[in-house]
């Protein structure tokens, strides 16, 4: 069985979920106290990061978040995918704008333990109320089987729609076997449908070498209350890893993409990676 702290990843979640809300990507109900506490205690340094052209963890959170909406969007709007889940979704407005975006024509599920649905939940109540498409649900992405698994969620979906996975800010924070055992799972559930995709951030060793970008990793440690895990040396291995879970995969740069996400923070960006990944059939 994995081993992961919810408890300690947790609160990272307000501290994200206000970060979307302070650059305007999100709604006043998705901010709370605890992510405005945060973001204030952590202004600063992020400020004087962006300032003098260092990596900034929310240029870094911005890049990863505006590179999976781009993606995302692309599949939807490719007639790729029409049914999305969000894994460990936390307090991403993600869901909500899209639903605003593309109403019924797709059906957006957010996913998390029960502590962070609760949170969730009481927000999309606030905005209107669950709809049959869009919806929060319980799930455990560690889950091998059972009604919280990824396999009962995507059960309950249409299996003649191209549906994708997404998890933020997960996976660095499960050891390497509990993560190659989650996108297992994953690529088995996405199996079914006649498109099954998958988009999640990675951090990497490649964007993270040197003494200052050690730092970088060691101050999200520290802000997590936790051990940040790099499984992957480079792209190149993150898709080979995938590829063995039984993905087709691509580990996407953001700066790659700096052109179609103006203002992109070139140094925060560089400190993350995207992947974009297809399930075998
Ligand atoms: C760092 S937060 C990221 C939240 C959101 N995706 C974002 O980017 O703002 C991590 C989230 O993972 C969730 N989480 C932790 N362990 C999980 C698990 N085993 N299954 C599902 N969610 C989990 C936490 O409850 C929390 O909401």
């Amino acid at each position: 069985m994995a081993r992961s702290n919810p408890e300690a990843i947790s609160p990272t979640a307000h501290y994200t979920g206000y970060v979307w809300y302070a650059h305007g990507q999100s709604h006043d109900a998705f901010a709370t106290k605890t992510g405005r506490l945060m973001y204030r205690a952590l202004r600063g340094a992020n400020r004087f990061a962006s300032a003098v052209k260092l990596p900034s963890l929310e240029g870094m959170l911005l890049a990863r978040h505006r590179l999976i909406d781009q993606r995302l969007a692309d599949a939807i709007e490719g007639g790729m995918v029409s049914q999305i889940v969000e894994v460990a979704c936390g307090l991403s407005p993600r869901g909500w704008r899209f639903a605003k975006r593309y109403g019924d024509a797709i059906t957006y599920v957010e996913a998390d333990l029960p502590g962070m649905l609760a949170n969730k939940r009481r927000i999309l109540a606030e905005l209107g109320g669950e709809t049959a498409h869009h919806y929060a649900c319980e799930v455990n992405a560690l889950a091998d089987d059972g009604p919280t698994s990824i396999d009962a969620i995507l059960g309950a979906l249409d299996p003649d729609k191209g549906t994708a996975i997404i998890t933020e800010g997960l996976i660095n924070y499960f050891d390497r076997d509990s993560v190659l055992a989650m996108w297992a799972r994953f690529s088995t559930a996405l199996s079914r449908f006649p498109q099954g995709m998958y988009y999640s951030d990675v951090i990497t060793r490649e964007g993270n070498g040197g003494p200052f970008a050690l730092g970088f990793a060691a101050l999200v440690s520290a802000f997590v209350r936790g051990k940040v895990h790099i499984h992957f040396a480079s792209n190149d291995e993150g898709e080979r890893a995938l590829a063995d879970s039984g993905f087709d995969a691509a580990v996407l740069d953001p700066r790659e993409f700096a052109e179609d996400l103006p203002d992109l923070e070139l140094a925060g960006a560089g400190r993350i990676r995207i992947i974009e990944a297809i399930a075998r059939r």
